[in-house]
């Protein structure tokens, strides 16, 4: 299996340290385990926050960076062995494990954090957290901060700055290294599998819930734990809702189904989406449309290098999608007046893409100082441009009604340009219906 080496976890823990203010503690939870009904859990995903820095895979957890300290800079509060519930539940760490195989300096039970990690802020100037997106870790952090303020009259010193984490950690993320970069290409590849076996599988009077089954097979069996948000399988005029979720309609003869799913690697996300026709084979208006939102996609791939900035792929997009709908008649007008007046939006309403890592819609800032990003290299984003005409939209033709395509692929900012990692999927009309041909003669 393909996952993050040790050694970078490390060196993730020492660049976050070094940006740290002098005297300072960073302090992280791992994410709590989510009931799904009564006693049946979720399965459990850990924070990609905390696996950034740890790549720690269990609950119960905190996280604590104190650049400097003597006996050890990285400290893991975590679950102690327990033969009776590692029976039930499976082997935990331990504090033995937290040190010997993820790197911890000093490693506590969770269940001594009370008692231990006031010790340890005390005297700290700055404490560095994720303020305001877990409320119960926020009471628990307060709690530990008035232990030590009620230890004052007694000389014990709380920290007077409280500093959101994010800030720091967010940026980091965004920049992918090359393992970084390796595990996502690995993501992608298997969801690129599914979706040609997706493509495959299609056929009139199956299931939108047939063909996700095709995909989680391929997720599964490449080593994804499971998908990296619900996958998103739509035919005829679902392709039109943007983030369905159903999965149980019928697969008509003579409708387009839209599949955006990827599965996740090591807590990496991968996003593809690709549209194509049930039967293996697009009407005329079906592959008018296809063709303009590839041409759109085409467009913001030359958008996307170094000294780029943010927003050029997705004005890209907007150009090729708002020039083509006048060509198609959906549009009426000056292609420029009606990019000024967003006419667009009433075809495609969403943007271009989005940073893409260990979370699907990923950390980092889309401006600086109130400009757009400029692009870097080890940047990852999709692009993923779409057109939807609803079934009850009565301003343009029949025939245009119920056609939903989006496009989408993932790619890192390379010095010259992008790589794009989705590769392993048909896109063109020629490719994709002659993939489906192949596996219909293959199936007969
Ligand atoms: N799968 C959600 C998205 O494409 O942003
Ligand atoms: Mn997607
Ligand atoms: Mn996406």
């Amino acid at each position: 299996m393909i996952h993050i080496p040790k050694a970078e976890y490390s060196r993730r823990r020492k660049a976050l340290m070094a940006q740290m203010e002098p005297n300072s503690i960073a302090i992280l939870p791992a994410a709590a385990v989510a009931i799904r009904n009564r006693d049946v859990e979720h399965v459990y995903r850990q924070d990609s926050d905390f696996q950034y820095l740890s790549g720690f895979p269990e609950p119960q957890a905190v996280l604590v960076l104190m650049p400097g300290r003597v006996h050890g800079e990285y400290i893991l509060f975590c679950r102690e062995r327990n033969a009776e519930r590692e029976l039930w539940d499976g082997l935990r760490a331990g504090q033995e494990g937290a040190i010997r195989d993820f790197g911890a300096d000093d490693a506590f039970p969770i269940t001594d954090i009370d008692d231990i990690l006031p010790g340890l802020i005390e005297g700290r100037d700055r404490v560095y957290s994720a303020m305001g997106s877990n409320p119960e870790f926020d009471r628990h952090l307060m709690d530990w901060i008035n232990v030590i303020r009620s230890k004052a009259s007694l000389g014990a010193q709380p920290p007077n700055e409280y500093v959101a984490l994010d800030h720091l950690l967010h940026d980091m993320r965004l920049y992918k290294s090359a393992a970084e970069v390796k595990v996502m290409r690995e993501a992608a590849r298997i969801s690129a599998q599914a979706h040609v076996r997706a493509m495959q599988a299609s056929r009139v009077g199956l299931h939108e819930f047939s063909l996700e089954a095709e995909l989680d097979y391929e997720f599964r069996k490449g080593g994804a734990k499971m998908p990296a948000y619900g996958s998103i399988v739509a035919a005829g005029r679902n392709s039109c809702i943007l983030h369905y979720q159903q999965n149980d309609a019928l697969l008509k003869d003579g409708d387009l189904v839209l599949i955006d799913a990827g599965c996740e690697i090591d807590c990496y996300a991968s996003d593809i989406t690709r549209t194509w026709p049930v039967n293996g084979k697009y009407s005329a208006e079906q592959k008018a449309i296809y063709e303009l939102v590839l041409a759109a996609q085409e467009a913001a791939f030359a958008e996307i290098a170094p000294n780029k900035h943010w927003n050029q792929a997705h004005e890209a997009t907007v150009r090729v999608i708002t020039a083509g709908l006048v060509e198609l008649g959906l549009l009426q007008g000056d292609v420029d007046e009606l990019i000024a007046s967003e006419a667009y939006k009433a075809f495609y309403m969403h943007r271009a893409g989005h940073w893409l890592g260990m979370d699907v819609h990923d950390v980092g800032e889309y401006k600086v100082g109130g400009e757009w990003r400029v692009l870097e290299v080890g940047m990852a984003l999709t692009v993923e441009p779409g057109i939807y005409i609803a079934a009850d939209n009565q301003n343009v033709a029949k025939k245009w009604r119920g056609i939903g395509v989006r496009i989408e692929d993932d790619v890192v900012v390379t010095k010259t340009g992008c790589e794009i990692l989705t590769k392993g999927v048909p896109k063109t009309v020629a490719e994709i219906e002659a993939l489906m041909a192949q596996a219909r003669t293959q199936a007969a």
